[in-house]
């Protein structure tokens, strides 16, 4: 490329069209990263210490609920977090396509004694493996995929879950997208820099695609001593909190969370990222129907991040080898604290899309023994989005006693009005 072609460049260029991400990948650029990386001087490549220590804790505490989890960190660089993670107990896993940054990654991990398994390939095409509590993508890295690697990179996540575990993406929000996009054109001079280790010019331009909602950054390296140039785009897509929610949903993601940082909290956040937590759907939730006269027990789940709660009847994901009665039982038991019979199937329809679930099958279950009491959710991953707040009886009969709740509950008041059909107390 010379002046010229510069001059004579296509504005505004198509996102993705000149390439799709600066040269990672490229051993030289991957070295001089690196040292981005790892800086204290500044949060661009990867963040301070501090704050990945941070992090780290709360995707351990919260995430993770400080149980020893198997961990996939997809563009994991040189392992700042999957150090810290195997550190604290975690079996992990990652992948990233900079040489540079996965050698690091290794001699690290063994210099610590870490046994880290580190996988040097590109997202797109590496092989994700199976199995995982948690695969995370974090840093903004998402944004960086057109829509269909997007969807790939989502779906190869899914397949490399465990049923109801959980999706950890660090992304963009709309608004932080369009600003890469609307900033001003720039341009410097440097003896050497990350894009040349040799005297250069760098020129910067940036463009707002209304029409596919992608922002693109073009960098134009001049050589000093031969005038050469060299072109490196990238393109950012940007997805609304609504866009992410139906991204995620279309690929088997359900339970989708918002936070406004990767610790959780409001006074972390940077205005540019925020951090979503998506589970795994499960394909039935097999729950129980525990029906006295005209009432009929549901229990209450209070998210720990909103605060808010719903009520639910009692149930839950069949385990492994495990028959759909004695799952009903198992979870009556967890949730509610009664030991139940199980007697017969009532319903099994579709959940509507956005829950963990893509069916759930109802059984109707009369009590043997205990004592109703909220009962604790054992499984980490559940019990660190929500706790069981309540557990109580209500009458099929009247609406009107159910609360305005569980009548604008798009997942709850349908089950009910089913079991008001089969129970005859639907009017009409
Ligand atoms: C902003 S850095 C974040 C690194 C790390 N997650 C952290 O926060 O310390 C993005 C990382 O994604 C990697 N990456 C980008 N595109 C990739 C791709 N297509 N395949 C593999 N790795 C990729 C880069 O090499 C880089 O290490």
């Amino acid at each position: 490329m010379n002046l010229l072609d510069l001059i004579q460049r296509t504005n505004p260029p198509k996102p993705w069209e000149e390439g799709d991400n600066i040269p990672w990948n490229e051993p030289e650029f991957s070295q001089r990263m690196l040292s981005e990386h790892l800086s204290q001087a500044h949060d661009a490549a990867s963040r301070r210490v501090e704050i990945i220590d941070r992090q780290v804790n709360w995707i351990h505490q919260v995430v993770l609920g400080g149980k020893p989890s198997k961990i996939l960190d997809l563009g994991c660089g040189p392992g700042l977090y999957t150090r810290r993670l195997a550190q604290l107990g975690h079996t992990c896993t990652g992948i990233d396509f900079s040489p540079a940054s996965i050698r690091y990654a290794r001699e690290t991990a063994s210099q610590n004694g870490l046994n880290i398994n580190y996988c040097e390939g590109d997202l797109r095409q590496t092989d994700y493996g199976e199995g995982f509590d948690l695969v995370m993508l974090i840093f903004g890295e998402f944004n960086v995929f057109c829509m269909q690697d997007a969807n790939l990179i989502l779906a190869k996540a899914w397949g490399a879950l465990k049923p109801t575990r959980n999706l950890l993406l660090e992304a963009h929000t709309f608004a932080a997208v369009q600003g890469i996009g609307t900033e001003p054109g720039s341009w410097s001079a440097a003896h050497s820099g990350l894009f040349s280790a040799r005297p250069h010019l760098l020129l910067e331009e940036s463009f707002w695609d209304d029409t596919q909602q992608a922002s693109t950054r073009r960098y134009f390296v001049m050589d000093g001593d031969s005038g050469n140039l060299t072109r490196y785009a990238a393109s950012y897509q940007a997805y609304s909190n609504d866009g992410y929610r139906s991204l995620l949903e279309g690929n088997g993601f359900g339970k989708i969370i918002f936070y406004p940082s990767l610790t959780g909290f409001e006074e972390e956040a940077s205005r540019n990222l925020m951090a979503i937590l998506a589970g795994k759907e499960r394909k039935i939730r097999y729950q129980g129907a525990v029906v006295q006269g005209s009432r009929v027990l549901l229990i209450q789940h209070r998210e720990h991040a909103s605060g808010s709660s719903y009520w639910l009847l009692p149930g839950g994901g069949r385990e492994e080898g495990e028959s759909e009665e004695a799952c009903v039982v198992r979870e009556l038991s967890e949730e509610t604290g009664l030991q139940v019979k199980v007697e017969q199937l009532l319903c099994d329809e579709p959940e509507p899309q956005g829950g963990y679930y893509q069916r759930h099958r109802t059984f109707l279950c009369t009590i043997l023994s205990g004592t109703l009491q909220p009962g604790v959710e054992p499984e980490a991953d559940a019990a660190a989005r929500y706790s069981i707040a309540e557990a109580a009886w209500f009458d099929l009969r009247d609406e009107n006693s159910w609360g305005e709740g569980i009548r604008s509950d798009r997942f709850t008041y349908p089950q009910l009005k089913q079991l008001k059909k089969v129970f005859g107390f639907e009017p009409g």
